[in-house]
């Protein structure tokens, strides 16, 4: 089984990281990292994008630049490792979901509708906040929501330890038992 890691943590003694090693733990497979912080990804620009649309008028997906997109297309379980920042993800993830919806390779359209051509049978998302997670729809269900719509991958799982920042909050606490309800997955 092939295992993405799409690491977007940032911290070096990141708290989601932590738990989403915990998730990969109970997977097996061979588990490729996509740690975003080394992978320094620009988000797309006039020539990027102009370069990007030729490529795929001439069916040509054989580019460096695509090669992210097969890495995600390719993988059987997804991990997304993502801190809860400024209400939903560092900016480096969407960065990578730019370069990942490539038409042609994750996802494809039929009658004005996107299919997904994404191997992926489960995306499991992973996220910690210093406060409250206000609503689940600005994070994880818009990855979610991408896997339904986009990708075709069909379940995603939603981790996530939140109100650790809080003023006396106990923040071993928390992390076992989101680390206890991790242990109980079905993965
Ligand atoms: C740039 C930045 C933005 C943040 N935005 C929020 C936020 O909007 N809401 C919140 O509850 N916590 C926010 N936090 C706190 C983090 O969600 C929290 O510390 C989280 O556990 C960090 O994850 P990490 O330990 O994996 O780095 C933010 C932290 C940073 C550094």
């Amino acid at each position: 089984m092939e295992i993405l890691f799409v690491n977007a943590c940032v911290r070096e003694e990141s708290r989601t990281r932590e738990l989403a090693e915990l998730v990969l733990s109970k997977l097996d497979g061979n588990i490729t990292e996509v740690n975003l912080e080394k992978e320094n990804l620009q988000p797309l620009t006039r020539e990027t994008l102009d370069y990007r649309s030729k490529l795929q008028a001439n069916n040509d997906f054989t580019d460096e630049m695509i090669k992210y997109a097969w890495q995600f297309a390719r993988a059987d379980v997804i991990v997304v490792a993502a801190p809860y920042w400024d209400l939903s993800f560092p900016a480096s993830l969407k960065t990578y979901i730019e370069h990942i919806n490539v038409v042609g390779v994750t996802f494809a359209y039929k009658d004005d509708e996107p299919y997904g051509m994404c191997k992926g049978r489960k995306l499991i998302y992973v996220t910690t906040a210093g406060g409250e997670i206000y609503s689940d729809e600005l994070g994880y269900g818009y990855i979610k929501m991408l896997c339904e719509k986009f990708y075709g991958i069909k379940e995603t799982v939603y981790v996530k330890a939140e109100k650790l920042d809080l003023w006396g909050a106990d923040v071993e606490g928390i992390m076992n038992k989101c680390k206890e309800e991790i242990r109980k997955l079905e993965l």
